[in-house]
């Protein structure tokens, strides 16, 4: 007899924590396109209408740019393996958890790692940062986090790039939550290394990683010592993506490049600059709610991210608790604290095409019944 076989029957979800979002519809459909082959000149042609969107979206006309068949944290490991070799120094401003993720995995690499540090919800200051360069003008790479998804702070990059201009240290952005939410100029600001996803403010599937890497970091590249692990060797995945014909690297994620094609171009129709001030209108909104609520928030105000906004849990809530209900009796994904030393928060984000006025709203509603419903419970336990 054959054994009965599992179901697959997802629930559906109002996905409004740090990401995955939801899927806009017409990624989906565009994921039951016929299917090519990695090596069809077709599907060659599709990668560089990829290529040439992503430049658009990334506002990157020079250098490389193409999306890596991996996880955001596999393009920022990529990153790193890429512009540096074992004992190459690095700076890293670290504010939460992400910054730490970089240091972890630039010293795993074997690099020198000096560490800039700020509390939660904080970013370090760019003069920090140049005081550090000053101190150690040899560091070949500096990385920020440009969106800090831990804590819901956004990191003033343009300043920051502004202010090493002319220096021959290396600028990497984690761009995983800013990219297609809020303003981003890779090529005007002069940023080296910028990595992202797909599963933020894009409103594709998880499990691509699009990045954009400059002309000079492509000379520290070509110029490196020691190879790079073969699956991120930069100038080889460019001999498949870019380069005519296209040199076989790894079969591509076919499908998952057509949903990223597909929103792409659902960006760039509506326009760049009006989904940044959709995301900016809608995190208004959900602030000005939250205030209204005396709930507040983690990140210094000055540096508030729009598509993610983390909310201190107030004294005497179970956020846990909260956060469980939530998911649970609404069907609302928001996230909490991220990491052993992250203070108690709910992390709430409206990304992609969650990010208006009436998502918003439908999380709101949500935490107020689940807070209400376990304050009633701890007032029960405690009476
Ligand atoms: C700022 C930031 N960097 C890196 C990552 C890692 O991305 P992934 O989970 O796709 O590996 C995330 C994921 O949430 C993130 O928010």
């Amino acid at each position: 007899m054959k054994a009965e076989l599992p179901v697959l029957d997802p629930p559906e979800r109002l996905l409004c924590g740090p990401g995955p979002t939801n899927v806009d519809p017409s990624v989906l459909e565009a994921m039951d396109r016929p299917m090519l082959g990695h090596l069809d000149p077709d599907f060659h042609d599709i990668l560089l209408d990829v290529v040439d969107l992503l430049r658009r979206v990334y506002r990157a006309p020079e250098g490389i740019v193409m999306a890596l068949h991996c996880t955001g944290t596999a393009g920022m490991e990529t990153g790193v393996a890429n512009l540096l070799e074992p004992g190459d120094k690095a700076i890293v401003a670290q504010a939460g958890f992400f910054g730490g993720r970089i240091a972890e995995i630039a010293r795993r690499h074997g690099a020198e790692v000096v560490d800039v540090t700020a509390g939660w919800g904080e970013i370090v200051p760019k003069e920090r940062l140049i005081e550090t360069l000053d101190e150690h003008p040899d560091a070949r790479l500096l990385a920020v986090v440009h969106a800090e998804t831990s804590t819901g702070a956004e990191y003033p990059l343009a300043e920051l790039s502004e202010a090493m201009a002319g220096r021959p240290t290396l600028l990497m952005a984690d761009c995983v939550t800013s990219l297609a939410g809020v303003p981003l100029d890779i090529g005007g600001w002069g940023v080296d290394f910028a990595y992202s996803c797909t599963q933020k403010c894009l409103a594709a599937p998880p499990g691509m990683s699009p990045i954009a890497v400059s002309e000079r970091a492509v000379e520290r590249l070509r110029a490196r010592k020691t190879p790079v692990p073969f699956s991120f060797d930069l100038l080889l995945l460019e001999r498949y993506w870019i380069e005519r014909p296209a040199a076989y690297h790894h079969t591509a994620p076919i499908l998952s490049i057509y949903a990223l094609h597909e929103a792409l171009c659902r960006v760039l129709a509506e326009g760049l600059e009006e989904r940044w001030a959709r995301h900016a209108e809608a995190a208004a909104y959900l602030r000005g709610e939250l205030a209204a609520r005396d709930l507040p928030l983690l990140a210094d105000p000055e540096h508030q991210l729009a598509p993610l906004t983390a909310v201190r849990v107030p004294e005497g809530t179970d956020g846990d608790a909260v956060q469980k209900r939530i998911l649970r009796d609404h069907g609302i994904e928001v996230g909490g604290g991220l990491g052993p030393s992250a203070p108690a928060m709910w992390r709430i984000g409206l990304m992609g095409r969650n990010a208006t006025p009436e998502t918003a709203d439908r999380v709101l509603a949500a935490l107020d019944a689940a807070v209400a419903e376990e304050g009633t419970l701890a007032g029960r336990a405690a009476g």
